[in-house]
């Protein structure tokens, strides 16, 4: 182990340098118009699995973007860890909003990252969190210093709903065998508060369209007597929550899981200041389901969110229209035991529901994932602890991680296999907006940190 830590700190430099090449390459997953740059970067990926140590290296192709997996299986008798990261970023627009350009990596230092954090799209998710495994792997091969078999599987098409992902690993049973799925694509509270996410939200996603007249209309000559799209629309939507702000979808909280108050109470002691959340995000308060506190609304309750809405005019000056469609898409958040298909077929039978006589409405269903729970008891939990109370001094607080990762359940489900979440990025890291983040001292704490993952989870 000594080694191994020695070699990080001598390569330091180098590390830092090959992200920053990674970084360099716009693997936007959602758009084809990056394909050709998706594709190289699953290259570069596989190129650096190899040079770290690892064998059958293969860029599998999918009807998507590939997968990459790679492994060193040491000796059959030891444990092994599944690795699993995404190469693909999130779309970086908007782009004016960007202070350097997103595919410039740049270091800055901000009041949160004081030694100065890594400014590019994918700095945090996930680029420089999955690459900080690759690292972590070559300092442990080129010391010889690996205490158990490690498997990588890097996808490509976790920002887009991971479509291929489910059948790939359907297929690869075998090849992926392992005893634990490791995964650093979350975060912690604070980089002097280190935590774990024990758990994730899935998600039911749609795309709604109302559609009024057969064409656009003057809003003179017919305004007033005819069902305008937007304003059905926005009132539609605005019915979704009542003045508790609880979602209004019938059935919609059959399934959820209470928590007692016992373990809410465990939950809310973790750190937590409203005022610095308000003032970092510049609100003047904060919004939710009435009777839960932040924590519990990000973290065990369910959640309907508009993320764009779009129709009519809206070029320069004024044009007077009443336009024949308006759109929207909508995410739901869900919680243990809530299913993904199961609340898209609540939302659309009631959305339908609601809609005047006036208007047609469609409902398109876009990826969904479900939500998850992972063990704080089993051993890949306590060799998580523990790493991260080595390297930061402090044990990690169990938490709940409000995003998702669909992959999670599909493990579970397919390989019969928990997941440790054993995030180093932080929620203030920008994820999924301009000017994206990550720590200088969060990436190389993570390289550090996992290689004592491996050797605690090997131990007998
Ligand atoms: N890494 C995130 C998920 C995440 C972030 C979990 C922070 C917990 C804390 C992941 O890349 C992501 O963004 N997932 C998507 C889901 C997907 C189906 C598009 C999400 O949560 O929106
Ligand atoms: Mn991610
Ligand atoms: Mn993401």
């Amino acid at each position: 182990m000594k080694a191994a830590q020695e070699y990080i700190q001598a390569n330091k430099q180098r590390f830092l340098d090959e992200l920053f090449d990674l970084l360099r390459i716009p693997s936007v997953s959602a758009d084809p118009a990056y394909n050709e740059h998706t594709a190289r970067c699953a290259e570069a990926v596989a190129q650096h699995l190899r040079d770290a140590g690892a064998d059958k290296v293969e860029v599998c192709k999918t009807p998507g973007h590939p997968i990459i997996y790679g492994e060193k299986m040491i000796d059959p008798s030891k444990p092994t860890v599944l690795v699993y990261g995404h190469y693909d970023v999130q779309p970086a627009d908007p782009l004016e909003l960007w202070e350097t350009p997103p595919f410039e990596p740049t270091v800055r230092k901000t009041s949160i990252h004081p030694d100065g954090a890594i400014f590019a799209r994918g700095s945090c998710d996930d680029k420089g969190q999955m690459f900080s495994h690759i690292k972590a792997f070559e300092a442990m091969s080129k010391t010889s210093s690996l205490p158990c078999n490690l498997k990588f599987m890097i996808e490509g098409e976790e920002e887009c709903g991971s479509g291929n992902l489910g059948p790939f690993v359907a297929a690869n049973k075998d090849r992926l065998k392992a005893d634990v799925i490791l995964i650093s694509d979350t975060g912690m509270i604070a980089n002097d508060t280190p935590s774990i996410d024990c758990g994730l939200r899935g998600l039911s996603y749609v795309e709604v369209e109302i559609t009024g007249p057969n064409r656009d209309l003057h809003s003179g000559v017919y305004g007033g007597a005819v069902a305008n799209p937007i304003n059905i629309l926005a009132k539609m939507i605005a019915s979704l929550h009542d003045e508790n702000n609880h979602v209004t979808i019938p059935g919609f909280y059959d399934d959820v899981m209470e928590l007692t108050q016992a373990q809410r109470d465990e939950m809310n002691k973790a750190p937590f200041s409203l005022e610095a959340y308000k003032k970092d995000l510049d609100i003047g308060d904060v919004w939710g389901e009435k009777g839960f506190t932040t924590i519990e609304r990000t973290g065990i309750r369910p959640t309907l969110d508009c993320n764009g809405i779009w129709g009519g005019y809206i070029g320069e000056g004024s044009k007077t229209v009443l336009p024949s469609k308006a759109s929207a898409k909508i995410s739901m958040r869900l919680v243990p035991n809530q299913g993904s298909d199961k609340i898209t077929e609540l939302f659309t039978k009631h959305f339908m529901s609601i809609a005047p006589k006036g208007v047609k409405v469609q409902v398109r269903k876009h990826h969904g994932g479900e939500p998850v729970v992972t063990p704080t008891d089993s051993k890949a939990y306590l060799a998580a602890a523990r790493a991260i109370e080595t390297t930061y001094g402090k044990k990690p607080i169990p938490t709940r991680g409000g995003g998702s990762i669909p992959i999670v359940a599909l493990f579970e489900k397919e390989l019969g296999l928990k997941t440790v979440l054993m995030g180093f990025g932080l929620d203030s890291d920008a994820l999924h907006s301009p000017n994206e983040h990550y720590g200088l001292f969060n990436y190389f704490k993570g390289i550090e940190t996992i290689p004592y993952f491996h050797q605690f989870f090997s131990e007998k």
